[in-house]
């Protein structure tokens, strides 16, 4: 796909119906001769429209505008495509904790978690957030609440007890870091004010005990991060929204890696990405991604977690 295309594919497939300045943004870029002169002067990952608009917020510029957007994107490029080619679209949602809670609160007590792909590591807290599945009450207490549309769960009663708890990331960002936090609220969509609120809270809760992040890949820095967790608890190696990173020979390289470790492996992925075999249709195209517990498919699960449909 040239650049133009990606940007046209971006506002069909993702932005619209979602984003409606990301939708109009995209469309815009993807007609711009100049912008698109400019992108193609980075290596093609690098091009990717929540990349360029992330950091275009980062830095203040106006993205409900294309005209406005174009002249402060041509005007600062020097300092756009410097950023451009520093970050990475990190995306830390702590909502997708609502999603791993079913699974995590079943295991065995107390727990290790090793999160790979972790970013800040704010999917590290699934203890200390608060739960409300449906009009269901509240799973424990405190900011954020993160709210699940659910079809066919128990939900939980109790959320897990962690005495461990480590991230493995290529780039961690810092949570207790203006800079980095600022960056994943940048790559918040514009519209999604309830998700700015939700990270500011789980920023807080990471930064008064920030987590242990490793920097490190997920196949050859694996073993030695799961074998410093604390023996006497259960180990889980989870990850979400990850695999697709990675290309497909190490995805391979890493499910070998951690069926061979002990303890159980949450996997939280796009069914393209991470394959189950045979799977119960998604009943509806938000319900993207398949959580599976040592490999075995359990619920199908909105990208931010604010939905999953558990499997009859
Ligand atoms: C989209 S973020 C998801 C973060 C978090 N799991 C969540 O759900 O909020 C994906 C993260 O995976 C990390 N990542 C990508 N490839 C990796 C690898 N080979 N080893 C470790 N981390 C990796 C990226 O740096 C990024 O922080």
């Amino acid at each position: 796909m040239g650049t133009a295309e990606v940007y046209v594919d971006f506002a069909r497939r993702q932005a619209s119906g979602v984003s409606p300045s990301y939708e109009r943004l995209a469309y815009a870029v993807a007609r711009d001769d100049d912008l698109l002169a400019l992108l193609d002067s980075l290596p093609p990952p690098t091009r990717q429209p929540n990349l360029l608009f992330g950091v275009v917020r980062l830095l203040g510029g106006p993205v409900d505008d294309p005209a406005a957007f174009h002249d402060f994107t041509v005007a600062h490029w020097p300092a756009v495509e410097a950023q451009m080619r520093r970050r990475l679209t990190q995306t830390n949602e702590a909502g997708r904790c609502a999603v791993l809670l079913p699974v995590l609160a079943a295991l065995p007590q107390p727990l290790a978690l090793l999160e790979v792909g972790a970013s800040a590591g704010l999917c590290l807290y699934p203890d200390r957030y608060a739960y409300r599945y449906d009009d269901g009450p509240t799973v424990g207490d405190g900011e954020p609440v993160l709210d699940c549309a659910t079809t066919g769960l128990t939900p939980p009663r109790t959320r897990p007890e962690v005495v461990w708890r480590a991230g493995l990331d290529l780039t961690p960002l810092d949570v207790t870091d203006a800079d980095d936090v600022a960056w994943l609220d940048a790559l918040i969509w514009p519209e999604q004010e309830h998700r700015r609120a939700r990270l500011a809270a789980a920023a807080v809760v990471a930064a008064a005990d920030p987590p242990l992040l490793v920097r490190g890949d997920l196949v050859d820095d694996l073993p030695a991060l799961a074998a410093s967790a604390p023996p006497a608890a259960t180990l889980v190696v989870f990850h979400t929204a990850v695999l697709y990173h990675v290309p497909a020979p190490r995805r391979s390289a890493f499910v070998d890696l951690v069926r061979g470790l002990p303890g159980h492996w949450v996997a939280n992925e796009g069914p393209d990405i991470l394959r189950h075999g045979t799977l119960p249709p998604p009943p509806d195209d938000t319900l993207h991604n398949v959580l599976a517990l040592d490999g075995r498919p359990l619920a199908w699960t909105r990208p931010h977690g604010q939905g999953l449909t558990w499997f009859g």
